[in-house]
Parts: structure tokens; sequence; C-alpha cells
């Protein structure tokens, strides 16, 4: 007998999360890790962020905050996705949450039945697929790979798309791929939706300023006016304004969908801290100019990245155009042997040895269900970076047979 209810059977703990806490425990018994397994910038919060959540501690504003979001939030989320997306939402469209990820979860548990599905495109963020799972619902998993630029593909669409299909949900610039979507990319996905009137979109668009080279940033409501109705534009403040910890994330659709994920939210968390959503007001309409720096300190750490693990045995990785993350194709060290005679066989394998023989914790890629890969995250000290890549190549030129 499990206290555990049935439906967990369905799901597993977070697999990036599990792998992080692994490398933090071995780093407080003393072990010099190196932890590329995190999706959260090394950067601090800006300064004028922090100052006004400790203005609003000062001025008292340590209440509970209305359900949806305090009302200046939500217009301040109005206001960037019209500067920046040029999206018109009004304020009752917006539903302010403890980060992206709660978003996410209310707007699936809101929305689906039993046996409805939802196309994801692979490699995903890890939550996806069993965020619908603990909702009932099954998830439908398309493949992609570099040949596309890891980007879902309109027929690739069509053929996933059923009558029991409810949402497809599209991450750009993807975590872990890095892969960008261009408007273009993205009409051709709207054309396909457009012809399945019972598909909406959830469009996670999380990583949006963090996207290199110049490529332009765009979204699906924006690019396909008319499925406006159908999308749910989800961001929030933790990667690209360094708020991890200030667990704010924001969602906004037609109102009837916002209002089914407020109710779910009035009988869970009650919403977001009152001191970060002022915090986030002032993240929303400050100064942006930290971003761009920000930006270019994780390209040149791409390009540092890149080089060196395309220079290891076996190894090889595409340079994406976006997030902070390289996805890594290890087919290279597959059934290769490790100095203690153990066969890799698979790339959890493989990041398991990198862990042992090198203490380097990246988070393979079956978690994110496309294999053999692994994910490094570089948002972490370039010296560290460039210490951890040059323990990957030690790791791989150690690999025989
Ligand atoms: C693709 C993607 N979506 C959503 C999230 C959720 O972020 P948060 O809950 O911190 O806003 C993450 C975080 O890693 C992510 O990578």
């Amino acid at each position: 007998m499990t206290i555990a209810a049935r439906r967990m059977s369905r799901i597993k703990a977070s697999p990036a999360a599990v792998i992080s806490a692994k490398a933090m425990e071995m780093a407080r018994a003393g072990r010099d890790v190196i932890a590329l397994s995190a999706g959260e910038p090394d950067f601090d919060t800006p300064d004028h962020v922090k100052a006004a959540a400790v203005r609003a501690i000062g001025e008292g504003k340590t209440k509970y905050p209305p359900l949806t979001g305090i009302p200046e939030l939500r217009e301040a989320i109005c206001r960037k996705l019209e500067r920046e997306n040029g999206l018109r939402y009004t304020p009752d469209q917006v539903l302010v949450c403890n980060g992206g990820k709660q978003v996410i979860y209310n707007a699936l548990t809101a929305t689906l039945d039993p046996d409805q599905e939802v196309v994801i495109p692979a490699p995903f963020w890890v939550s996806y697929p069993d965020m619908v799972l603990l909702a009932g619902a099954n998830p439908v998993v398309v493949a992609t790979g570099p040949a596309n630029g890891f980007r879902l593909g309109a027929a690739q669409l069509e053929e996933a798309v059923t009558a029991k299909t409810k949402w497809l949900i599209l991450n750009n610039p993807c975590n872990p791929s890095g892969a960008v979507y261009s408007a273009r990319d993205l009409e051709a996905l709207a054309e396909v939706v457009r012809r399945h009137p019972h598909v909406w979109v959830l469009a996670d668009d999380i990583y949006e300023h963090i996207i290199y080279d110049g490529e332009p940033f765009s979204t699906l409501a924006q690019v396909a006016p008319d499925l406006h109705e159908r999308t749910l534009t989800m961001n929030g403040l933790s990667k690209a304004y360094c708020m991890t910890g200030w667990r704010i994330g924001y969602g906004a659709g037609p109102q009837e969908l916002i209002a089914a994920m407020a109710k779910i939210q009035s009988q869970t968390t009650s919403g977001a801290s009152s001191i970060s959503q002022w915090a986030g007001v002032e993240a929303l309409d400050g100064d942006q100019a930290f971003i761009q720096d920000n930006v270019a300190v994780f390209r040149e750490r791409r390009d540092l990245g890149a080089s060196m693990l395309n220079q290891a045995d076996g190894l090889s990785c595409r340079t994406p155009q976006g997030a902070f993350y390289l996805y890594v194709d290890c087919r290279g060290a597959i059934g290769k042997r490790t100095p203690r005679g153990e066969t890799v066989e698979t790339d959890a394998d493989f990041a398991k040895y990198l862990l042992d023989a090198e203490e380097v914790a990246v988070v393979h890629g079956e978690a994110f269900g496309l294999s053999p890969y692994f994910r490094v995250s570089y948002a972490l000290d370039t010296d560290r970076l460039r210490e951890a890549c040059a323990r990957i190549q030690r790791a791989c030129a150690a690999l025989s047979g």
C-alpha cells in the first residue's frame, strides 16, 4: 500500500531538478562539481528591480494581492505585449502566476479532459508531458531533428493532430535545443492550426529576449491574429530579468480561458507574492538595457561552448539561435567503454559517466524526449564553462572502443 495517488504513477520528478540537486549535494560534500544542468542565469537580479521590492515591503504592500495579479502588473504586462509583440490584451485577459510553470499548469489543468491530447515537439521542456499526464490527458510527442533545426514542421503537425487534440505547445526559443521559429515557420504552423478549429496553441515565450545574431522574435498570436482567440501567450521574468527566485510568470489569452485558470489559482496558490509583483512592474516598465548586455555575454559563452564541445571526440552540436543551452549529439560516444570498463549504452549513461569521472552535471537527452543527446546550460561563469568543457573533452578522450 502506497501513500501516493494512482495518477502519481503517471509522472516523475523533473530530471533537471533531480540532477541539479545531486550536483548541489556533491558540492556541499566538498567536491568540485560544475553544474551545467540548471536553467537559470547566473546574473543577479538588477538593482532597480530589487529596490522596487524593498520599497513595496517598506510601504506595507504585503497583504494578499488580488488573485489574478495586482492591476499595476497586469497593466504593465499589457503594455509590454503591445510594445514588444504588437499584441493587444486587456488586464482581465492576463493572469499573473508563481512563475511560468504555474501558468502552464493552470492552463492544462483547467482545460484538459481525460484522453485528450497535447502535441509536444521533442526535444521539449521536461515539465510539459508530465503536466499533461497529471491532468489525465496524453502527450503526443513529435520528434524534430537537426535537419530542420529542431523545429516542428507543418506536415509533422498535420500528421499529429487528431480529433482529440486540445493543445499544441510551442516553445520559442526552445529549451533545450535553442531553436528559434521565424515568423514564416509560425505562419506555416498557424495554417495547420487554422484548419483544426478545436486546437489551441500554448506559446511559451519565456526565452523571448535570449536570442542571438539579430534573429527577430515572433510569437504565434502576432503572426496569426485570427488565432488570437485560441492562443495562450505565456511569458515570465525568470530568464531575461534574472528573477528565477521571484516566481513571476504570466499568461495572456481569451477571458474565458484566463477565468478558468484563475479558478484553479483561487483554490491552490492564491497567486504570486505581492512583493515580487511590485518588482515585476519595475522589471517590465524600467530600464531594459541590461538584457542586451547579458545576451552579449551569453552569446560569447554559446560560441565558446559550441566550439569546445565540437572538438570533443564523438560529440557534435549546432550553434543555436536562442535560449542558453546547447543540445549536444553524443551518438559518437554510445557503445564505447569507460576507463572503469562500463559500456556507455544511452545518453543517461553518458551523463552519469561525466558526473562520476569529471564531476560535470548535464541533463541527458532522454529527459527531453530525444536521444542520444545531452543538454548543457551555459548560464554560468565563463571560466567555469571553459573548465567544464575541457573536462568533457577529457572524458570523451578517455573512452575506448
Ligand atoms: C521552456 C520553459 N518554460 C517555462 C519555464 C518556467 O519558468 P518559471 O516557472 O521560472 O517562470 C522554464 C524554466 O526552466 C522553461 O525552460
